[in-house]
C-alpha cells in the first residue's frame, strides 16, 4: 500500500459512517478520521430494508444513493480536516451498508451506489468486496482477518483480535502460525436494540445500564443454546439470525428490562469467550476493537470469563478501536488495485484467494 487511501465503513450496528485517511509509507498509519452518524430517517430506512417489504427494489436503490451521499459528505469533511484534496487520494475502499447477508443463497448485499460516489467525490471507488468471495464458495465474511494479520500479528506472541460491532468476529493470530477467523455471534446489536426500545438511547454508553442489572441465568442458557454458537467455522452471521425478535421469543415475561440488558451483555461476552477458548486457546493477549471495545461492562465480563489472558484494545497497537474496520477497507482497496487477494480462504471457506471488489474509476 503506497500513497493515500480512504477507508469507509458502515457496519451492522447502523450507527453511521466511520471514515479514515490512511497511508502505509511507514507501516499502515491512520492520518485522520471522522464519524458521521446516519440521520434517524436513513437509519430507519436501512433497518426496514433488512426485511422484505413493498416496492423494495426502488427503496433499496434510493437508499444506495443516500448511502453514497452520506459517504461523499464524510469524505469531503475528512479531506477538509486533513488538508488534502481528492487528487491526493489513490482510492477509497467503501464497505456499503449490509441489508442482506445470505451466503447460503449465493449473495450478500451492501447498499452503496459506487458510480454516484465516484461522481460526487472525484475519487476512484472500490466497493462490493464480499461478493467475489461468495462467488468462490465462501461466506463473504469476515474480511478483516487479513488486515489484522498484516498489522497486528507478533512473531513471538499469540494474539487474538476481537472486533465488536453490531456482530462480533474473532481473528486468531498464533505466533508463527496460520491466521484464522470467523464471526462468533452478536456484538452490540442486541444491546443497542433493547436499550433503544426501553430507554430511547442509541447504545448503552459504557455498558452502564447492563451493569445496573443482573444476568438472568435461564434466559442466558436459552440464548446460548442457539445452534450458531456450536457450528464449526467457517461461519458468518448478521441481523437475520440475531435480532430483537429472537430475544422476545426467548423471554418468558416479567423480566426487568435492565436484567435483560445485563443478560445480552453477558451473552456477547460468553459467545466471544467460548469462541476464544475453543479456537484461540493459546492467545494470551486479546485486543478488542470496534465500538463495543468501549463497553466497560462487556470488557469486565470478558475479563472474568478469560482468566489468565490480558484484555486490551487495539489503541495499544497503534489503531484506535473504532477505526480498525475502516482502516481495513482502505487496506483492502489497496490490495485490489495491486491485484492482490483480500480474502483468506481458511477464514471464509472460499475455493481460493481472490482479488476482491468492484472498481468505479474517478
Ligand atoms: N461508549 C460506548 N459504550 C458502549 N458501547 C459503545 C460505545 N461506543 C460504541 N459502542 C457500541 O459500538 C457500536 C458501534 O460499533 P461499530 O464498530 O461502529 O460497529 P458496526 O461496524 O457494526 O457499525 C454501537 O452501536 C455500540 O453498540
Ligand atoms: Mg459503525
Amino acid at each position: 500500500m503506497t500513497g493515500l487511501y480512504l477507508g469507509l465503513m458502515s457496519g451492522t450496528s447502523m450507527d453511521g459512517i466511520d471514515a479514515v485517511l490512511a497511508s502505509d509509507d511507514a507501516g499502515p498509519r491512520v492520518l485522520g478520521h471522522i464519524h458521521h452518524p446516519f440521520s434517524p430517517a436513513l437509519r430507519e430506512t436501512l433497518m426496514a430494508l433488512n426485511a422484505s417489504g413493498g416496492d423494495e427494489l426502488h427503496r433499496a436503490a434510493q437508499a444506495a444513493n443516500a448511502v453514497a451521499m452520506g459517504y461523499a459528505a464524510a469524505i469531503s469533511a475528512l479531506l477538509a480536516q486533513t488538508g488534502k484534496s481528492a487528487a491526493d487520494v489513490t482510492a477509497a475502499g467503501c464497505h456499503g451498508q449490509t441489508v442482506r447477508h445470505q451466503p447460503g443463497a449465493g449473495y450478500t448485499l451492501q447498499l452503496l451506489n459506487g458510480a454516484l460516489l465516484a461522481e460526487l467525490s472525484g475519487i476512484r471507488i472500490v466497493c462490493d468486496f464480499r461478493s467475489r468471495d461468495i462467488a468462490a464458495g465462501g461466506t463473504g465474511a469476515p474480511l478483516v482477518p487479513a488486515f489484522h494479520h498484516a498489522v497486528f500479528s507478533h512473531p513471538q506472541r499469540s494474539r487474538a483480535i476481537v472486533n465488536i460491532g453490531g456482530m462480533a468476529n474473532i481473528t486468531c493470530l498464533p505466533a508463527g502460525g496460520e491466521v484464522s477467523g470467523f464471526d462468533c455471534g452478536p456484538g452490540g446489536a442486541l444491546m443497542d436494540g433493547w436499550i433503544m426500545e426501553h430507554q430511547h438511547s442509541a447504545y448503552d454508553a459504557g455498558g452502564a445500564w447492563a451493569a445496573s442489572g443482573k444476568p438472568l441465568p435461564e434466559l442466558l442458557e436459552r440464548l446460548l443454546a442457539h445452534e450458531f454458537f456450536s457450528l464449526p467455522p467457517p461461519k458468518s452471521t448478521g441481523r437475520e439470525t440475531f435480532n430483537l425478535q429472537w430475544i422476545r421469543n426467548a423471554l418468558t415475561g416479567g423480566a426487568a428490562p435492565a436484567d435483560v440488558q445485563s443478560t445480552l451483555c453477558e451473552l456477547t461476552a460468553a459467545a466471544i469467550a467460548g469462541a476464544l477458548n475453543m479456537h484461540c486457546a493459546d492467545a494470551a493477549e486479546v485486543f478488542l476493537c470496534g465500538g463495543g471495545a468501549r463497553n466497560d461492562s462487556l470488557r469486565a465480563r470478558l475479563g472474568e470469563r478469560l482468566p489468565g489472558r490480558r484484555i486490551a484494545t487495539t489503541d495499544e497497537l497503534g489503531i484506535a478501536a473504532e477505526l480498525v474496520e475502516a482502516a481495513a477497507f482502505a487496506w483492502l482497496a489497496a490490495r485490489t488495485l495491486a491485484s492482490e487477494p483480500g480474502n483468506l480462504p481458511r477464514v471464509t471457506g472460499a475455493r481460493g484467494p481472490r482479488v476482491l471488489g468492484a472498481v468505479y474509476p474517478a
